[in-house]
């Protein structure tokens, strides 16, 4: 979380949003909210030129495990390829958050490859698999994953698939 830049205060919070809303700017991001406001965020940074967007997501750690983040990413990433133009959608997760993992093949992402010591994080160089998912990929609404959140129960999935 460290990466998204710090905020802890009011007007860091509003830079936050900015550079997220800014009009001028390249990223289009959707707020995923619950009771009084936002809890997670899915975000696209779009070059244009090549119809490409660069994906992430968090979600705040009291809400997670629900399943939000793969719907979410899910949803998104189906518009972008269906009805923004796009037609390569990236991600890369480090390979200690096997959560952002699961949650980027869930949404019909695959994987690529990994980018070995791509990033220094206190003073550790840490391997990152990077993900893509093409417009001419299957749509996730196949997959099991889909099928669990589809059921909108996701004990019941656990239990019918142990
Ligand atoms: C990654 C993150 C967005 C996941 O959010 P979430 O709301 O918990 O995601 P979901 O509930 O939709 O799905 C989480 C999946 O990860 C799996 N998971 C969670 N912790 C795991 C672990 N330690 N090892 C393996 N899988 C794990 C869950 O089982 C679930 O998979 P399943 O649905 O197949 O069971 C959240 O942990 C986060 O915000 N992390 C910090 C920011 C970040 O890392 N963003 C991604 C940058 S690439």
């Amino acid at each position: 979380m460290s990466r998204q830049g710090t905020v802890t205060t009011s007007e860091e919070a509003e830079e936050y949003v900015h550079r997220l809303t800014d009009p001028g700017g390249s990223k289009v991001a959707w707020a995923v909210c619950h009771g009084d406001g936002p809890v997670g965020l899915v975000c696209i940074a779009v070059d244009e030129q090549n119809r490409n967007g660069w994906f992430s997501y968090w979600m705040t750690e009291a809400v997670r495990g629900r399943g939000w983040t793969t719907r979410a990413a899910a949803t998104v990433s189906d518009w972008a390829l269906d009805h923004a133009g796009l037609e390569r959608l990236e991600l890369g997760r480090r390979v200690n958050n096997p959560a952002s993992g699961a949650v980027a093949r869930a949404a019909g992402f695959r994987k690529e490859g990994t980018e070995r010591g791509k990033f220094l994080i206190t003073g550790e160089r840490v391997d990152v698999d990077t993900y893509g998912r093409l417009r001419t990929h299957p749509r996730w609404q196949s997959s099991a994953a889909a099928a669990r959140l589809r059921s909108g129960d996701r004990r019941r999935y656990r239990t019918a698939t142990a």
